[in-house]
């Protein structure tokens, strides 16, 4: 049988991401970072927009390449069509629109939230697939969700934030610390050497399998003050003890609620997706929950848990297998449902 070569193109925030895959292999993975929004300390998204404008032919020829593959071989061209910036997914989606006309292929919308879920299906040596029904915990800039996922595309929310993204409340800890944006990881590789006992921080009381960071974010901020008006080198004398800490509280944070997540739904297959679980601590303690709950988890390659356009790519295989196409009328969507 004929392999399926997909051209997945990812635009939806500050990264531009392209990817071609075979069946559900990826075959080259690329990604063009934009710093230029490190000096503002977040995403400026007039931009981002422009970058990507700059970055999508290079990008595209890059995973065109690196795959082996020519534009003629393709057999459908999968997008972005939203959650994220308007400005960014328009890039995204113009350029796919005219591939797929160019080429005479259908054209395949992708929902990014699926995507960092479906992540898990790419075919890797040593990952396995979760088994349906299973619960997925995405954490990004942008979004916390726990989702029931029954099928590839049957997914509900059950809990969310009712505030702050967990990627927020790391990059605005972060801040708060004189880090440089996106300071996520910055907190992740300090907290690698810190005490995640030394500072105590209150957890946020909110019912059900909802979340909330602003509080804490507040907390932390108030303490910080409170210890610099005291010691000015407080921060650099603490960096790695307050970075452990302020892990060690969210990671506590998201675990009470998969833990109310698997006692409500009686599933205990979770698997992680989105930028922040790239963190290290949520990965170990992911893991350690295996034995100490039986659960199931589900880890993805780092390169497919911050964005990426072969996460767009699997997604687009399972909707080309199912005939799941766009006319170019479509649109893209700043805000989306699952
Ligand atoms: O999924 P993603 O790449 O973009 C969005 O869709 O938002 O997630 C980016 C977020 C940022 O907030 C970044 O600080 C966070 O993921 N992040 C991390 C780590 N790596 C990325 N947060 C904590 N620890 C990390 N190692
Ligand atoms: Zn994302």
């Amino acid at each position: 049988k004929k392999p399926v070569f997909i051209l997945a193109i990812e635009s939806s925030c500050d990264d531009t991401a392209a990817a071609v895959l075979e069946n559900d292999k990826v075959r080259s993975n690329v990604v063009a970072n934009q710093l230029i929004h490190q000096e503002f300390g977040g995403v400026v998204p007039e931009l981002a927009s422009r970058a990507h404008q700059q970055n999508i032919v290079p990008v595209i020829d890059a995973a065109l390449k690196k795959a082996n593959i020519s534009k003629e071989d393709l057999s459908a061209i999968a997008f972005t069509q939203g959650p994220g910036l308007m400005g960014s997914l328009l890039v995204g989606s113009s350029f796919a629109k005219s591939l797929s006309l160019a080429l005479d292929v259908p054209l395949i919308a992708v929902n990014h939230m699926q995507a960092h879920i479906l992540a898990h299906f790419i075919d890797e040596e040593n990952f396995d697939k979760p088994d349906f029904p299973f619960l997925a915990l995405t954490i990004s800039g942008g979004h916390t969700q726990i989702v029931k996922v029954s099928n590839y595309f049957e997914m509900e929310v059950i809990g969310e934030t009712t505030d702050d993204a967990v990627g927020e409340a790391f990059d605005k800890s972060a801040k708060i610390l004189g880090l440089p944006y996106p300071g996520g990881p910055l907190v992740d590789k300090y907290a690698q050497l810190g005490n995640p006992k030394a500072f105590a921080f209150t957890k946020p009381k909110v019912p059900g399998l909802d979340f909330s960071f602003s509080g804490l974010k507040t907390a932390i901020l108030y303490f910080i003050q409170k210890e610099v008006a005291k010691n000015p080198e407080f921060i650099t004398e603490n960096l790695n003890d307050i970075c452990a800490s302020i892990q060690h509280t969210i990671i506590e944070i998201l675990m009470d609620k998969l833990k109310l997540a698997v006692k409500e739904t009686g599933i205990n297959r979770i698997a992680i997706g989105g930028g922040v679980s790239a963190n290290s601590g949520i990965r170990k303690t992911l893991k350690e929950a295996e034995s100490k709950y039986g659960w199931k988890t589900f880890i993805p390659k780092f390169e497919y848990t911050t964005d990426n356009a072969a996460m767009i790519g699997i997604v687009g295989y399972q909707k080309f297998l199912i005939e799941n196409f766009e006319n170019s009328s479509v649109v893209s969507k700043a805000r989306i449902a699952l």
